[in-house]
């Protein structure tokens, strides 16, 4: 057989396509390997929050019965001290502590259970009354003004979890609204390709994009005395409906978080 010569031009060109192919190999090992950092990063993260979800619960169910103890002997004395202006004020002191506590233990448990839907017809009017109503000692000491635009009255939900929903919004609306001229806004509409989409848009500050990012992220808040449960709850409650969620900023300024509902 005789022997085929490779000439130096065929050579070159050879080099020239392993190097190619050697730069293309590089960059997708370097594309993979970035691939794994970010999955084991991710899965570190759903791991810590997954501990930290279960070591709550456990802490939300033990905190629970000694505070509710807590605030049947708060109350006994509270009874006892009728007349005693000083004391009566420090027992309310306490009682206000107990309440914020409980509905922290409450919030924690609400984010840990289980979500069984119970859906049915529900009246968005009746419904946003009641949540304004559980806001209302907040709202009034701000004096904010809440409005409501409701194209769609009805939808098929689970009222007793939306309920949560919207005063979670709303109590996220009036911690961000300014004081005496605050103002929310809540509106319901179809939408074209079926469901309903309700806004709850405010005039605070908005949310800048770093914080939107970890707004869903358990446990995150900007608020001296927030859990940072309130919207990740939100999110649950609406995905269990097999509806969307979306923070933006609405163009005039201010927060609007809405809620797609099919
Ligand atoms: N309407 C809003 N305007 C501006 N910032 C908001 C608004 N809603 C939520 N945020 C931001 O998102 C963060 C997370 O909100 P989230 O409701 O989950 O927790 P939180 O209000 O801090 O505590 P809590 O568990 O008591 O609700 C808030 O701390 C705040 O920084
Ligand atoms: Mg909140």
């Amino acid at each position: 057989m005789p022997d085929k010569k490779i000439s130096p031009e065929d050579l070159a060109k050879a080099f020239e396509e392993f190097n190619k192919n050697s730069v293309e190999l590089i960059d997708y090992f370097a594309s993979l390997e970035k691939k794994v950092f970010d999955l084991t990063m991710e899965l570190n993260k759903s791991k810590r929050l997954a501990a930290i979800g279960e070591m709550s619960t456990v802490l939300a169910h033990e905190i629970r019965n000694p505070l509710a103890g807590m605030r049947l002997s708060a109350e006994m004395l509270k009874k006892d001290l009728k007349g005693d202006k000083e004391h009566n004020f420090l027992i309310s002191n306490i009682l206000v502590a107990i309440h914020r506590l409980e509905s922290i233990v409450t919030e924690i448990l609400a984010f840990a259970q289980e979500l069984n839907l119970n859906l049915g017809e529900v009246g968005l009017e009746e419904l946003l009354r009641d949540a304004a109503m559980a806001v209302e000692y907040k709202r009034a000491q701000k004096h904010v003004d809440i409005y409501a635009d409701l194209s769609v009255k009805y939808i098929r939900a689970d009222a007793f979890h939306l309920h949560r929903v919207f005063v979670n919004l709303l109590e996220n609306a009036l911690d961000a609204v300014p004081e005496n001229n605050g103002r929310i806004i809540i509106e319901s509409q179809s939408v074209c390709g079926g469901g309903v989409q309700v806004k709850v848009a405010d005039n605070g500050p908005g949310i800048s994009d770093d914080i939107r990012q970890k707004i869903l992220e358990p446990f995150f808040t900007t608020k001296e005395r927030g859990v940072g449960l309130g919207l990740p709850i939100c999110f649950r409650i609406v995905s269990a409906h097999g509806g969307k969620m979306d923070v933006r900023n609405h163009e005039e300024g201010g927060a609007e978080i809405v809620i797609w509902l099919p």
